[in-house]
């Protein structure tokens, strides 16, 4: 079905998008006929994979290597080109943001990546870990600066603030990390990597309806999106955008298109238009008033659960979800 009165563009981080629908950093945003296939199939723009201050291996993109594929990205494609940087000292935040914004990103991502393990380091000292990162990059280059979040803060709300204090532009919620198996018949560590499901991307939603208009910022949705009623949801949730990985690297690039096309049906037959409109519009039915009423939900939540279908499809489910009985 082609629906070109479904109006699905939008806006991220001030640059005008043709739809939410944007492929996040990954080795699948690193080759440029990958660009150009993503550009192709209906991608509103990219996300480049993070350049590492310590290239943690020899086949890591090196610093002159990444900047080059900024500057063929920028050549190559209409669609605006977002660079990821992940470094581990401030000079290195500042220094290469400079590099990544003069070799002409429209935009650019910070990968903070900041697992502490030590007992005697307090939250607020990572904190301003991620704000000095935040200030070092804001205050060096003129492009538009967005933090991808990890899923672990005591205060979302919190961080999100200060990070829009400190110049973020925009959040992305939430980064995925890998988390290393035990394998039974080597009795060793296992890497390998799991991609997300679906059922992953309630978490994002539901904090980005959260913290939809609490924190005047550009929200970003990521994890486990694979659907145009994914798409649809995260933006009903407030989101500006919707970055996707996994389901690209399982299906192809092209399965872009598919999502789109899900994306327009879904407005459909909800009656929507334009994604700009409804924007936000179930922010509040997501995320509900936090506090006492939040609690007493996550109470019935709980007590509410009850085995239903039959004994090989079992699911839980609530009373309120059940069918009426006849
Ligand atoms: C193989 C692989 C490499 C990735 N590399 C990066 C990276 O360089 N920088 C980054 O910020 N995220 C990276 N990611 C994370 C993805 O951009 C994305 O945030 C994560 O996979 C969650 O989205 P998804 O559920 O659609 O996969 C990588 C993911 C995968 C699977």
């Amino acid at each position: 079905m082609n629906t070109p009165a479904t109006d699905i563009s939008t806006h991220y981080l001030g640059l005008p998008l043709r739809s939410p629908l944007v492929p996040s950093a990954s080795p699948l945003t690193e080759r440029i006929e990958s660009l150009q296939e993503m550009e192709r199939c209906g991608a509103s723009a990219v996300v480049l994979p993070s350049l590492f201050e310590e290239p943690y291996d020899r086949d890591a993109l090196q610093p002159a290597e990444y900047l080059d594929k900024i500057k063929a990205a920028r050549e190559h494609l209409t669609i605006p080109v977002i660079a990821s940087l992940n470094a581990s000292t401030l000079k290195g935040w500042a220094e290469y943001a400079v590099m990544i914004e003069k070799a002409g990103a429209h935009a650019i991502e910070l990968n903070i990546y900041n697992l502490s393990l030590d007992p005697d380091v307090p939250p607020a000292f990572i904190e301003d870990g991620y704000v000095n990162a935040v200030k070092a990059v804001a205050e060096a280059v003129k492009i538009p600066v967005a933090v991808k979040l990890p899923p672990y803060f005591t205060s979302l709300a919190y961080i999100a603030k200060r990070l829009k204090e400190s110049g973020a532009k925009g959040l992305i919620c939430f980064n995925r990390f890998y988390q290393p198996d035990i394998d039974l018949l080597t009795l060793g560590s296992t890497y390998t990597l799991r991609l997300s499901t679906a059922a992953e991307n309630r978490f994002p939603l539901r904090w980005i309806s959260l913290l939809y208009q609490r924190i005047q910022i550009d929200l970003a949705a990521n994890t486990g999106i694979r659907s145009g009623e994914d798409v649809l949801k995260m933006v009903l949730g407030g989101a500006c955008i919707t970055q996707v990985c996994s389901v690209l690297m399982q299906r192809g690039i092209p399965w872009l298109r598919k999502i789109e096309q899900e994306l327009r049906e879904a407005m459909e037959e909800s009656g929507y238009s334009s994604l700009s409109q409804v924007r936000g519009s179930f922010s509040s039915q997501v995320s509900g008033e936090p506090g006492e009423a939040e609690r007493d939900e996550y109470r019935k939540a709980l007590q509410g659960y009850i085995l239903s279908r039959s004994p090989d499809q079992r699911v839980l489910t609530t009373h309120s979800q059940q069918e009426p009985s006849s």
